[in-house]
């Protein structure tokens, strides 16, 4: 038998939440972000899924858009960060790639260029990221010399990025809505801002564009539930399988360092999923898991191949039954808490060791 371990991928979950972020910003374009493999789920299968239902993709660099082109997929593809160097331009006109500029040396690599064809831009303003975007106060000029060379299609769009849109307490997302608007207000131009959160919780940040990643997979990004959220539909449920079972008398230690000692005699089932797999190796004791469809939690640490988990509580429980250690019964962004991170990492550092299998088409 092959170790059972899947990340099982349900595509019409995916169409379901592209569905859900087009009915909440009726009046946007949705640029599907499927940088990073596709939030570790696999940047092509996801890709070829939402061609057709976004308006356009997304990703980090030309390199994943270069894949996405070698497989088929021929939507306009957005490079967030930009190109890393000028020689990345021609390439990116030729294959079709909207290029990000958000910076003076991307800029002047573009003015400088000779080029096949005229390359389609975005370009990016820093209302308080600090991360990447022109100055609030050089949008203008940025603005102008991209109107004014020819290697800049004329459709301009103006976007930027939201700090803190996870978190309804927090100021930050107004006070970047609010400056966004002052620096658009006499350029005209398409705009965009709503990632994610924005698109969930903040529809004043719906403008002509949203930018939707982490809830297309079907994860809720934001900190407190939301109505929006409860829609959608994990695409990725991560399943291994009990391999073997034992009595554990109390007093006993259990796994690597000795971190979880049985407080009454336990049974304790070993799932043959590790770090090695994609689990979180910070996951700590107590971090839930569904043996049957019933929780039971983690019980020691970690290894690479293999999880313990307190199963004292769930009758009937063999060799061979399936284990969800998140997707479906089982949010990924609550395992996450248990390991000090968001779900957004745990998809994305999901390993080609874990096969991807489509359960849905
Ligand atoms: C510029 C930009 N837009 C949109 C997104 C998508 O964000 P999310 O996955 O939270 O929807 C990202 C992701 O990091 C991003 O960097």
């Amino acid at each position: 038998m092959a170790r059972p371990n899947q990340a099982r991928l349900d595509l019409g979950a995916l169409r379901h939440n592209l569905g859900v972020a087009r009915k909440l910003a009726p009046h946007s374009k949705v640029m599907a972000v499927v940088k990073a493999n596709g939030y570790g789920h696999g940047a092509v299968i996801i890709a070829a899924q939402l061609e057709s239902l976004a308006d356009a993709l997304a990703v980090a660099s030309i390199e994943e858009a270069m894949e996405l082109r070698e497989a088929g997929i021929s939507a306009p593809i957005l490079l967030l960060e930009g190109v890393f160097e000028a020689k990345e331009l021609g390439a990116a006109a030729q294959l079709g790639f909207w290029v990000t500029i958000d910076n003076e040396w991307q800029l002047r690599w573009l003015e400088e260029a000779v080029l096949p064809e005229p390359v389609h831009c975005w370009l990016k303003v820093d209302t308080g990221m600090h991360r990447l975007g022109v100055p609030a106060d050089l949008t203008q000029t940025f603005y102008q010399r991209l109107k004014a060379t020819d290697n800049a299609l004329d459709d301009l769009v103006i976007y930027t990025h939201f700090a803190s849109a996870d978190d309804l307490q927090s100021n930050q997302t107004r006070e970047q809505l609010a400056l966004f608007d002052q620096v658009c207000a006499t350029l005209p131009a398409p705009r965009s801002a709503a990632n994610s959160p924005g698109l969930l919780a903040w529809p004043e940040a719906c403008y002509d564009w949203v930018r939707p990643g982490y809830m297309l997979y079907g994860n809720s990004p934001l900190i407190e539930p939301h109505p929006n959220a409860e829609a959608l539909q994990p695409v990725m449920t991560l399943t291994s399988a009990v391999i073997s079972l034992r009595d554990v008398p109390a007093g006993e230690a259990v796994g690597y360092g000795a971190s979880w000692i049985a407080r009454r005699p336990s049974r304790i089932a070993t799932v043959t999923i590790g770090y090695g797999d994609g689990y979180p190796r910070p996951a700590a004791n107590g971090t839930p898991v569904l043996v049957n469809g019933r929780r039971a939690s983690l019980a020691g640490r970690v290894s690479m191949d293999m999880i313990t988990v307190d199963v004292t509580d769930l009758p009937d429980v063999h060799v061979g039954d399936e284990v969800v250690l998140w997707g479906k019964g089982l949010p990924v962004a609550e395992v996450a808490r248990h390991a000090g991170t968001i779900g957004y990492e745990l998809t994305t550092r999901m390993p080609a060791r874990t096969p991807r299998i489509v359960i849905s088409g």
